[in-house]
């Protein structure tokens, strides 16, 4: 049988064509999925990067549930443009933690990876309360609810022990101080060491400008602060870049 002739007989008969296309399919499946067996990560590790604490966590939490992500991203794309106006291009790595990633879609707003730190606590509670009074032409909603609204976690332990199940690193000694270290974080009063060796760079203070109150701005705030500033992000690029170089 020519090679014509074979295909012609392939192409008109529908079960022979859909056991070919289905061999031709696997077989690009199976290039892509195989090595994900043998690697251990797909993700490198950079140094700086740690869980988020419990009081950062209950922040992400309302950063979710007030859907800020519907108009705000956390990814800085490896662009110039970008890189100029946010910092440097988002790590693989600085998301790891992250469930569910809050990468985003759409840019109503500007990038939020890197804006821990650009502005104070200040700038953004008023900024939370009315967007128009610090930036007359914004569009972003008020949030002033959250500076009246008392923080509610039902159980700090059970999310970090949920979180450790899909691979977030929390340990015994995270999961049994998550309550104390969420009330400790906003309250420079107590005893913050403990909150300090177990999450590096975390920042205790009161965020909301209410030290007598734990409120979700107090959270929210504590989360935001924190966005881009655990990595040490140009000798982390450095690493990430070797490290695929060797192609580990
Ligand atoms: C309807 C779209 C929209 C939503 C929803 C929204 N924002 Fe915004 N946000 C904006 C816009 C537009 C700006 C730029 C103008 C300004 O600073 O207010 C902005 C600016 C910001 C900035 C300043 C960023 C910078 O680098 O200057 C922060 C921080 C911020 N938003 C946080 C939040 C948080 C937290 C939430 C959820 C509680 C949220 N936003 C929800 C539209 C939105």
């Amino acid at each position: 049988m020519s090679m014509a002739e074979s295909h012609k007989k392939l192409e008109r008969n529908v079960t022979l064509l859909a056991v070919g296309a289905f061999v031709a399919v696997a077989i690009g499946g199976i290039v892509e999925i195989a090595p994900l067996f043998w690697i251990d990560n797909t993700i490198e590790k950079v140094d700086g990067m740690r869980p988020y604490t419990p009081l950062e966590q209950a922040g992400r939490d309302i950063y979710v549930r007030e859907g800020c992500y519907s108009c705000h991203s956390q990814m800085i794309r490896p662009f110039r443009d970008e890189v100029e106006r946010y910092g440097h291009y988002s790590l693989a790595a600085e998301s790891m933690y992250d469930h569910p990633f809050q990468w985003g879609s759409k840019r109503t707003g500007p990038d939020l990876a890197r804006v821990g730190g650009r502005y104070s606590d200040d700038w953004h509670v008023q900024h939370l309360k009315n967007p128009q009074s610090v930036v007359p032409e914004s569009v972003m909603p008020s949030y002033g609810f959250l500076s009246t609204t008392d923080l509610q976690v039902a159980d700090a332990a059970a999310q970090l022990r949920a979180l450790s199940h899909v691979g977030v690193p929390y340990g015994r000694d995270e999961i049994a101080n998550a309550k104390a270290d969420l009330a400790a974080q906003a309250n420079p009063e107590k005893d913050g060491v403990g909150l300090m060796a177990r999450y590096p760079k975390a920042q205790i203070r009161d965020f909301d400008g209410n030290p007598g109150k734990l409120t979700e701005m107090d959270a929210l705030v504590a989360y935001l602060q924190m966005l881009g500033t655990l990595v040490d992000v140009s000798s982390a690029a450095a690493q990430e870049e070797l490290a695929t170089e060797k192609g580990r």
